[in-house]
């Protein structure tokens, strides 16, 4: 019998994390590597951010909390909710967490049983497959094709759904593939749900600030209010406010659910950083003008990037509305050679080859549940951006 568990042998590493620290140790080495796989902003936490946390360090806020969130956070988050969303929570219905990351993992860990179905669209953030087998589910994937703009269409939802799906995981904007779901296209969504009662919603809202060309946000329990008792929304200022580093993420859902998550969160990690929960706090209640000088660089960023991608011989690459990726489709390339004499037989030979002749790590699209196609971070230095389409470009014209 292995000394390992069989929950930890159904999962894998993160891909994504797996590829950066590739490129971390490959630029450590000397060699001239562009990293594009890291999926943060590199923008500074803003300074009156920072401020809180070190007056929280000051006035010896450096004690364990309450498991789930000091009350001042769940009152910050409830307000955001309100004049973000439109969506009315109390403060027992608020959930903090150690990141975006735990409050998913609570969630499915606290309600997913042996034998459960989790509908996961595809392409996927890659820890929602992981988290479901680690919980003991099955995650149901459903291909958002590129033609649909990587969209879950409702006839497919709909034909997903068995008796024994538990959850929909919803992520709008996406990552890895930057689509959001405009109202009418939720509205379809929710519209097949409302016609299964058992179904419940994750929608994880990540992104939700990080939109371009006047998209506007919405969210499923918003789109649909009959969907309020049977949705988790969740949230983190990780993305939004520069925060990948502080570490907090937070949901609001029906009582018995967060009571539950809590649970789970109090027999492992107990409470998020009382220090960045303060952070928290004047994140959500704060000035939010930098959000949108951050997302006048983004979508410029964006348009750079997409526009050099599709001059690039091979690569097709659709402009997404949100988030800080694209995800374009290395087609072209398939059954090409690379300059060290390997044939590109997937994406993920693809990723390889072009890290090796030209040192930029993006990460393979089957990483996300849908190939042939790779997703490149552009939250870097616009000219750094620049230079690895240039290089992506030299890459793909010296496959023969
Ligand atoms: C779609 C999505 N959800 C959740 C998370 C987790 O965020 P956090 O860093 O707050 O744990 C990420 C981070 O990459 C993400 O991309």
């Amino acid at each position: 019998m292995g000394f390992i568990s069989d929950s930890l042998n159904r999962i894998q590493p993160s891909a994504t994390i797996a590829i950066s620290n590739k490129a971390m140790t490959l630029k450590a080495e000397g060699r001239d590597v562009i990293g594009l796989a890291a999926g943060e902003p590199d923008f500074d936490t803003p300074q009156n951010i920072k401020d809180a946390a070190i007056k929280a360090i000051q006035a010896g806020k450096t004690k364990y909390t309450a498991v789930d969130g000091i009350p001042e956070l769940k009152k910050a988050i409830v307000d955001k909710f309100k004049r973000e969303n439109g969506l009315d929570y109390k403060p027992s219905q608020v959930t903090v967490g150690t990141g975006g990351k735990q409050v998913l993992f609570n969630a499915l860990m606290a309600t997913v049983n042996p034998g459960d179905e989790v509908i996961v669209p595809a392409p996927y953030w890659v820890s929602y497959p992981d988290i479901v087998m680690l919980a003991g589910g099955t995650p149901v994937f459903v291909e958002g094709k590129l033609e649909n703009g990587f969209k879950l269409q409702a006839a497919d939802l709909e034909k997903a759904i068995s008796p024994k799906t538990k959850w929909l995981i919803l992520n709008s904007p996406s990552n890895p593939s930057g689509a959001a779901y405009s109202r009418a296209e939720l509205k379809a969504l929710t519209d097949v749900l409302v016609k299964h009662p058992h179904v419940w919603v994750l929608s994880d809202d990540m992104y939700e600030h990080l939109v371009y060309d006047d998209f506007q946000f919405t969210t499923p329990a918003q789109v649909e209010p009959a969907l309020y008792e049977r949705t988790l929304t969740m949230n983190g200022v990780s993305k939004s406010y520069c925060m990948t580093g502080w570490r907090i993420g937070y949901g609001a859902g029906p009582e018995p659910l967060i009571k539950a998550m809590a649970k789970l969160q109090s027999q492992s990690t107990s409470n998020p950083s009382s220090i960045a929960q303060w952070a928290a706090v004047e994140a959500l209640n704060g000035p939010q003008g930098f959000i949108g000088e951050n997302n006048t660089v983004f979508k410029q960023r964006r348009d750079l990037v997409v526009a050099m991608l599709n001059q690039a011989k091979g690569i097709s690459c659709p402009t997404p509305e949100g988030a800080f990726y694209v995800y374009p489709s290395c087609h072209g390339c398939i059954g090409k050679t690379a300059p060290s004499g390997n044939v590109i037989r997937n994406d993920e030979d693809f990723v390889t080859e072009l890290l090796a002749a030209e040192g930029v790590a993006a990460v393979h699209g089957a990483a996300f549940g849908m190939s042939p196609f790779f997703r490149i971070s552009y939250a870097t230095a616009t000219n750094v951006l620049e230079d690895a389409c240039n290089r992506i470009q030299r890459f793909c014209g010296n496959l023969r």
